[in-house]
């Protein structure tokens, strides 16, 4: 059985002190829920006041990162590295979102090299992978994913395969308040655990968490957690509210 996971990615918002606010806020309303792990991944700027909450609150959720740089240190001006956040207890890392693919220009083979340096350093990627609206109005989506998945886990071995998480995004339902249909969303989900049985075998890809991420909120929360591929949500907009999130939380609950 794979635990349910729904993570929080707070993207460009919150300062410091409003992250530690929504932090706060959330911890209580999520206390007790059951049967699903929840992550808060905020900007850098807020990791370590966040981390120090959830310890100070007791809290059992997870802290995430929402970018990394792939080398252990060095001169590399205003990155940051997987000791970095490990050091402040941050054990999930976003990695391959659309948004630093497609505004930074984040390639495939930098996403491979982050995702390898994550798993290095002991902790878990949350790998994004989604097609375009144009691809998918022209039959492209799986086969847009397909590619994303063989080039960025090319790095990866079998036996480290479960522990990753993959979240599947499709670009033209993130922040656009349109989502995919359970239905769709299932059947690319599907897909991606049988692409991973392939690369990675049936038992591997079986204990895979996949994530459906683009406009996830209250309202539909519940009948997209419920397909059977779909293993939780990565959630942007919602997450900024703490009712809506813990709303998301109590769904996958
Ligand atoms: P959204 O973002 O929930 O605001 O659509 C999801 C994401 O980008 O991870």
């Amino acid at each position: 059985m794979r635990t349910q996971l729904v993570a929080g990615n707070w993207k460009m918002y919150k300062t410091n002190q409003e992250a530690v606010e929504l932090v706060s806020g959330l911890a209580s309303l999520v206390e007790g829920l059951g049967g699903v792990e929840v992550a808060v991944c905020p900007p850098f700027t807020s990791l370590a006041d966040v981390s120090r909450s959830l310890h100070e609150l007791g809290s059992g959720m997870a802290l995430g990162a929402q970018n990394v740089y792939p080398r252990s240190e060095g001169a590399f001006t205003g990155e940051i590295s997987p000791p970095m956040l490990k050091a402040l207890g941050v054990t999930y890392v976003i990695v391959g979102h659309s948004e630093r693919r497609e505004i930074l220009g984040e390639k495939d083979d930098f996403v491979a090299a982050k995702v390898r340096a994550v798993l290095d350093e002991g902790m878990t990627p949350i790998l994004c992978v989604g097609e375009t609206l144009e691809e998918r109005e022209a039959g492209g989506a799986l086969g847009k994913v397909e590619g994303q998945l063989d080039a960025d886990l090319a790095n990866v071995r079998p036996e480290e395969a479960s522990a990753l998480v993959i979240a599947y995004e499709p670009i033209w339902a993130i922040g656009t308040g349109k989502t995919a249909t359970p239905a769709d969303a299932q059947e690319m989900n599907s897909f991606i655990r049988g692409r991973l049985a392939a690369m990675f075998g049936e038992a591997t890809a079986d204990k895979v968490r996949v994530l459906y991420g683009g406009s996830v909120k209250p309202e539909n929360a519940a009948e997209l957690m419920a397909m059977p591929d779909i293993d939780g949500a990565l959630v942007g907009g919602a997450s900024l509210k703490a009712e809506d999130f813990a709303a998301i939380v109590r769904a996958a609950s």
